[in-house]
């Protein structure tokens, strides 16, 4: 584990940061886990926000161990200071990617080339009638027009484009198609495909319970966003799925296109497994994490989490601590070493359960 880790005055600093900016989004797309027909957001009064002052602090603090930073909301191209943080990230010598929803790509083009951003991740989860269908109409050409403008502006091929699209019953059919042609209309350089987080209620309990018992932790809010019920997923092909999974790796490795894909296994059966919660039985099945090692995630309210998905349990707040301070607090050692004894009911839920570790570099 010991290369994964840096040190700054004997302080361990995460090698991979998620700063959420914001809550803040301008759509309401069916499966998310925030603004979802379940997300954790939708019946906030107040949404959050991270301070830019204190986004540049982790940065400055943690430039010695050069970071790789995603950044994420929300919509992150809603944050006011979006283009000083990326600015502040480069100077300070780290990549940075953004995930974006790709409604607002085109009309912060020229901004985002000039900030040196080094990935653009946009979210599009099918050809025009199924992306709108789950993320909202008119979204699909809002995207396309701002990737298209990327790839017209950009020079040396920087920034990269990747497409992300979350797999679910509505579009899981469609992606070989939507993928193939696409791929013959835009010149993009990486795709990921992250199946449906979710968790059963049965997992969501156990989580709490666990939540409680070691941390104290009453409201899990965050994790209830995540709960579905497994019928909404007994429609899907995944003898089907598996082939056009197969398909689109192939393609994509001949045509150059990095290819990501979570859970990595491409096997029908395996499909099954997850899409039915037999977790356990997945061939991806992981016994330990080291995630919780490796990368930090900031949220929006300023709670440091390990977690990508799973933002109930926080380790302390930026507004009110330091970033490192907290990343090497004694609560995060007592979850680490609870976590190497076994992994949290919930894991399964995290969208980083399924990644390797070098994630999406
Ligand atoms: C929460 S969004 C934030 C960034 C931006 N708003 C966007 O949509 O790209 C980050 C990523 O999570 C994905 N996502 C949303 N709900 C998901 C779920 N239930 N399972 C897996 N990924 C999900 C989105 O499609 C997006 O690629
Ligand atoms: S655009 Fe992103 S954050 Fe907003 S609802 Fe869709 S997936 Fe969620």
């Amino acid at each position: 584990m010991c290369e994964i880790l840096s040190f700054n005055k004997s302080r361990m600093i995460p090698k991979w940061i998620v700063l959420q900016l914001l809550e803040a989004c301008n759509l309401r797309c069916d499966m998310c886990y925030e603004w979802g027909k379940n997300g954790a957001y939708r019946n906030k009064t107040k949404l959050n926000s991270l301070e830019f002052d204190i986004v540049k602090k982790i940065i400055e603090q943690c430039a010695i161990a050069k970071p790789y930073y995603e950044l994420f909301g929300g919509e992150p191209l809603l944050y006011n200071r979006i283009f000083d943080v990326i600015e502040c990230i480069k100077k300070n010598g780290s990549r940075v990617d953004i995930a974006t929803n790709g409604t607002l790509l085109e009309k912060h083009a020229n901004e985002l080339l000039e900030s040196g951003i080094t990935r653009i991740w946009v979210s599009l989860d099918g050809d025009k009638r199924i992306n709108d269908l789950q993320r909202g109409i008119g979204t699909y050409d809002k995207a396309i027009s701002g990737i298209k403008r990327i790839l017209a502006l950009r020079k040396n091929d920087i920034p990269k484009i990747g497409i992300t699209t979350v797999v679910t019953p509505t579009n899981y059919f469609n992606i070989r198609e939507f993928y193939l042609s696409f791929i013959k209309e835009c010149r993009i350089d990486h795709v990921s495909f992250e199946f449906q987080n979710f968790a059963t209620y049965e997992c969501y309990s156990k989580y709490s319970k666990f939540l409680n018992e070691n941390f104290n932790i009453t409201e899990t809010n965050s994790a209830r966003g995540f709960v579905r019920d497994i019928s909404d997923f007994d429609d899907i092909d995944c003898d089907k799925l598996a082939c056009d999974m197969n398909d689109i790796k192939n393609f994509s490795q001949k045509s150059g296109i990095k290819f990501f894909n979570n859970p990595s296994t491409i096997d029908a059966n395996n499909y099954r497994n997850y899409f039915k919660a037999n977790w356990n039985d997945m061939l991806d099945k992981r016994n330990k994490c080291p995630f919780v090692y490796l990368h930090a995630e900031v949220s929006a309210s300023g709670d440091v989490i390990m977690c990508h998905t799973l933002q109930d349990l926080n380790f302390g707040n930026v507004n009110k601590e330091d970033f490192l301070d907290i990343w090497n607090n004694k609560h995060c050692a007592k979850y680490r070493r609870l976590l190497r004894k076994e992994m949290m009911p919930m894991c399964i839920a995290c969208s980083r359960y399924y990644t390797q570790t070098e994630g999406h570099s």
